[in-house]
This record gives structure tokens, sequence and C-alpha cells, in this order.
């Protein structure tokens, strides 16, 4: 299985799928329906400061080939996160990424610190591919009414990625939004700062209304588009962003078929993230992790770097 082993910068994963944020809850929901050993890790629900309650429902609705969300980060905070969550993910035998938002940019670092405390200590080559292994800074979330959107300026993304980097000791990846008019300096920015990856991308800012109500249907107005129905646009964000920056990107936006993944890679993803369809099929990362050897043999590669970003 060694052919499937990924680097990100300082995090070493088993292989390259990982189950994306707020898809999977905190891992204990998915237990019995999933074989996390097969997993490249585990993202689990993003995390606050303190506890949110959320949007008001409706918090889903369908789309033609995707779903949008606006649950608005509801979250128990950080303090339980690490009391009652972190315990229990790190039992799990994949790596497991934690994700935090902030309100502030003080609130990231604190959370960042806090998340760092419970880092082992390094153990060399080949750490991460179980426990806690990796940071991911949610600065995208389109759902939080006041909030900042940290992604949509690089000096905040700048500033927020070199602060985490400062005061935790584990691997950071900054989760960028599509939600800009160019995301290459955004990357660039957190790439700058030391960040070990890039996730790209969060949910494309979106909306459902109920014609014959004259009402939005989601309780927040507005949500994040997800699913099959982004991908193409999510592949175009990679391949525009693996041109122009260096540290390596995970791509994340309605990947559900081994094709997909494949699609991701040659874009120039090191590593993919799937969300959305977990909710129809909770065992894909397992099977797409079982496909992929299959895959890279058809393009004769011996290892999943060999196809990254081998588009012709
Ligand atoms: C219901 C739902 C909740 C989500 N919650 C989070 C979250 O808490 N933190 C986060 O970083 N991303 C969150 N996301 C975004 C996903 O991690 C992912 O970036 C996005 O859905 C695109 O991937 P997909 O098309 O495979 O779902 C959420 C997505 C959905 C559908």
């Amino acid at each position: 299985m060694n052919r499937l082993v990924v680097t990100l910068g300082r995090l070493h994963l088993k292989n390259p799928i990982l189950a994306a944020s707020g898809t999977f809850g905190y891992a204990r929901e998915m237990e019995g329906k999933v074989d996390f050993a097969k997993l490249g890790g585990i993202i689990p629900k993003t995390v606050t400061k303190r506890p949110r309650i959320g949007n008001p429902p409706p918090r889903t609705v369908e789309t033609p080939s995707g779903m949008l969300n606006a649950i608005g980060l509801d979250n128990d905070g950080i303090d339980h996160f690490i009391a009652h969550h972190l315990p229990y993910l790190k039992t799990l035998p994949t790596a497991i990424v934690a994700n935090i938002a902030g309100k502030t940019e003080d609130e990231f670092l604190e959370m960042a610190e806090q998340i760092g405390a419970n880092a082992p200590l390094p153990e060399g080559e080949g750490s991460g591919v179980r426990g806690l292994a990796g940071l991911e800074l949610n600065l995208s979330c389109p759902n939080v009414s006041g909030g900042v959107d940290f992604a949509t300026d690089p000096d905040v993304a700048r500033r927020v990625v070199a602060g985490a980097r400062r005061v935790c000791p584990l691997p950071i990846i900054a989760k960028l939004t599509p939600n800009v008019t160019n995301i290459v300096p955004i990357a660039q920015a957190a790439a700058d700062a030391g960040a070990d990856a890039v996730s790209l991308v969060n949910t494309f800012i979106g909306m459902a209304i109920d014609w014959k109500k004259r009402r939005p249907i989601l309780g927040n107005v507005t949500g994040g588009l997800s699913g099959p129905a982004i991908k193409p646009l999510a592949l175009r964000l990679v391949y525009q962003v693996a041109r122009a920056v260096k540290i390596p990107i995970i791509g994340v936006g309605g990947i559900s078929t081994i094709d997909d993944v494949m699609e991701f890679l040659v874009a120039g993803a090191s590593a993919v993230q799937i969300g959305t369809a977990n909710f129809f099929d909770p065992t894909v990362c397992g099977r797409l992790a079982e496909q992929l050897p299959q895959a890279l043999e058809q393009l004769g590669a011996t290892s999943v770097q060999e196809v990254v970003g081998q588009l012709k």
C-alpha cells in the first residue's frame, strides 16, 4: 500500500483520501458504517472558541446534483471538542486533522495553541498516519453571519496562517473559499505564511427559493453549494492554483467517484477530501482508496505523486 502514501508538507498520510469537515461528524456517527482504517484521514466538523447553536432551520436543501447548507457552524466549542471528541478521534486507525474557525484573528490563534497542546511529540518520518496529525484552518465558512471571511483578503489569510504556525507545532492546512474574484493571491499568501497545504475549496454561496411562498427556503436565506454540481468549478480552481503555488493542494468539491479523484490529482491536487458524497454513501471514502491503485496502474504510475499535476 506504500505507493498510496502522500506527503503534504509535514503531514504524511497513508493515502490521499480524506473525509471533509462537516460531512463526517466527529466520526463516532460513522462507526459501524465505515472502516476507518481505509481512510487517509478524517477532518472532523469545525469547532469554534465558544459553543454555537448554528443557523435557524431549514439548514439544508437538495438542489440538482448537489445541496445547499447553512448549518452556521453548530458545535459545542473547542473545550468540549478537546475533552470529549479528540480522545476518541485519537484512537482511530487513521490521521485526524482538527478544523477550527475563529471569529477574530486572536480566536484563531488561541484555538490553534489549544489544539497544538494536544499534539503528539514528533515521531519522525511517517508520523501522522494516525492520531492528531494536522490542523485545518477554516478560513472560509460562508454561513456565519457577522463573521469575517478570512480567506477573502490575502493579508488577513497570511496573518492567521503565520500566527497558527507560530503557536501550533502541527502541520497547518489553510482551507480557502471559492467566493472570491481571484483565489491565487490568497493561496499564495497562505503558502508564504508557511501553510503546509491549502484545501480548495469550501462551498459556493447560493440560494434556493420557494416562489409560491415568495420565500427563501433556507432559514439563513443563503447557503453553501456542494456536491457533484460544483466539481468542474473546484477542479478549475485547483488547476489554477497548482500552476501558481508550490505547496501541496488538497482538492475538495463534488468528488464521489474514482474518476473524480483522478481528475483532481491530474489537475494538481496531491490529496482530496470527500464531503457531500458521504451523505449518500458513507462507505465512499474507503472504496475510493481501494480503487486508487488500479486507477494509478491505468496511467502506468507507481505512486500518487507521479500523477499529481500531470495534465498535458
Ligand atoms: C452539511 C455541510 C456542512 C459543512 N460543514 C463544514 C464545516 O464545518 N467546516 C468546513 O471547513 N467545511 C464544511 N463544509 C464544506 C465541506 O467540507 C466541503 O468543503 C464542501 O462541501 C465541498 O465538498 P463536497 O462537494 O465534496 O461536499 C460543509 C459541507 C456540508 C455539505
